[in-house]
């Protein structure tokens, strides 16, 4: 029996629903994904105040949605074969609890498994101006074997609109799991277009 392709998707509760979001709904057309979603407390406050979408909205983008308080769910155990997690918008709380590996909800939880178990771990703090503990926690987490990846787009792709800057981030995303989408062009083939 074939193991379905599945991706955790958490959010916390930093600034950045956009990204979440853009990210969600471009999974959905990845195909042959299955999305386990985990959302903070946190992060269902941070939603309320700047996404614009209904939680039911957010949560109807995921195959699946665990609620997280729930510590027995199949993302919580490593037996359950994922290509690997991402954690967008990333809080310093949440970034925190991964470097020094307090499972203490199912979202961090999901990210110590996905961390015991060598996969790819995708953060996506946003915090500024950051201060000494986020800054040591960004090295405990990258030395465990996560991915820092700062919400923070480039402007060499001349964007015109925030989807564009959603579309960068999202990019470089699914580019760190390894899948196979297009969502915004890379430099070189920036370069290729501007040259036709
Ligand atoms: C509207 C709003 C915006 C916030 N923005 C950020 C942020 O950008 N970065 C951050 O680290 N925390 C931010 N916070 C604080 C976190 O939500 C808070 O520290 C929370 O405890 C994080 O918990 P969680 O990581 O379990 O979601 C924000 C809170 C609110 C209500």
């Amino acid at each position: 029996m074939s193991v379905p392709k599945r991706l955790v998707v958490g959010l916390s509760g930093a600034s950045g629903m956009p990204y979440a979001l853009d990210l969600l709904q471009t999974l959905r057309r990845v195909g042959g994904l299955e999305v386990h979603l985990v959302m903070s407390q946190g992060a269902k406050r941070v939603l309320a105040e700047e996404a614009g979408l209904s939680l039911e909205a957010v949560e109807a983008l995921a195959h699946v949605v665990h609620r997280s308080s729930d510590l027995g769910a199949p993302i919580a155990s490593g037996s359950f074969r994922t290509l690997g997690m991402v954690i967008v918008p990333c809080s310093a709380t949440t970034l925190a609890k991964v470097a020094y590996g307090l499972a203490d909800n199912l979202l961090t939880r999901a990210a110590y498994v996905t961390l015991k178990e060598r996969r790819p771990l995708v953060l996506v703090p946003r915090e500024a101006p950051l201060p000494l503990p986020s800054l040591e926690a960004m090295v405990k987490a990258t030395l465990a074997g996560a991915t820092i990846l700062p919400a923070a787009p480039g402007f060499y792709h001349k964007p015109q609109t925030i989807e564009d800057l959603l579309a960068f981030m999202t990019q470089r995303i699914l580019d760190l799991l390894g899948l196979e989408y297009s969502r915004a062009p890379r430099w070189g083939e920036l370069q290729e277009l501007e040259l036709d």
